[in-house]
């Protein structure tokens, strides 16, 4: 089975709170985006890659790619999920049916995470996402900023990517629900609204998405560990 991946990128990174959106801020030699299109490139059934990038980036053009297969960029929208819908769309043109969603702000997946997703989804009716069961306990807040009482964690994941569906499932849920909703911040969301239950694959911590400022160094230190 032959799998595209796409990558939004089309993000402002308003929590980092950079001059530089986060996607193009240096690890070492190479930006984040550089090195997640690396590690997603891992794995020899992904076959093609879909950026999308905002309108008026001025800095994709000056990116290097290390990557065996081709790099399409597609333009991404206001919301991730009309950005991930693009770059969707560009794949289905091309004739892929299954996408693997990763975003461009989780440059430390492994070859090992990938793979494990790819081959869960595949084997699935549904698809799949990697996830990490919530570790610390959790607490309700009241409007004063109390604890007011903890929530059972069992049950809980955290989200990551990638997220490996059917483009065909994702594009019947985005037509019904629309892509201009911010707090659709995932495809698995999009799969449930269908009724559908993608499985959960346990993810690394190392996985981190970044978000906030800081977040570049502990990446730095998780890409750059040889202990
Ligand atoms: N993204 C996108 N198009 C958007 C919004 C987000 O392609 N309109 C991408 C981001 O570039 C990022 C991924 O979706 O790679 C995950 O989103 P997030 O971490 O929230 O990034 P930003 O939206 O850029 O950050 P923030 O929410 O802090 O503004
Ligand atoms: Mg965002």
């Amino acid at each position: 089975e032959q799998v595209a991946a796409v990558i939004p990128a089309a993000g402002i990174g308003q929590r980092m709170q950079s001059e530089l959106p986060k996607q193009y801020l240096k690890l070492g030699g190479r930006s984040v985006l550089e090195w997640t299109v690396r590690a997603i490139s891992q794995d020899p059934r992904i076959r093609a890659i879909y950026i999308a990038i905002s309108p008026d980036d001025p800095y994709f053009q000056q990116q290097h790619f290390a990557s065996a297969c081709p790099i399409v960029a597609v333009e991404g929208g206001a919301t991730r999920a009309a950005s991930v819908a693009a770059g969707v769309e560009r794949a289905v043109a091309d004739g892929f049916t299954w996408v693997a969603v990763h975003d461009a702000a989780r440059p430390c997946l492994t070859a090992a995470e990938l793979e494990q997703v790819v081959t869960t989804a595949l084997a699935d009716e549904v698809g799949a996402l990697l996830a990490l069961p919530v570790a610390d306990t959790l607490k309700r807040s009241s409007k004063t900023r109390r604890s007011e009482g903890s929530v059972a964690r069992e049950h809980l994941w955290q989200a990551q990517t990638p997220q490996v569906f059917r483009a065909a499932d994702l594009q019947r849920g985005w037509q019904q629900l629309g892509t201009d909703h911010p707090q659709l911040t995932d495809e698995a969301s999009v799969l449930e609204a269908l009724g559908l239950q993608p499985q959960l694959v346990p993810g690394r911590r190392s996985n981190i998405k970044i978000t906030q400022p800081g977040d570049d160094a502990i990446a730095r230190l998780l890409l750059f560990d040889d202990s």
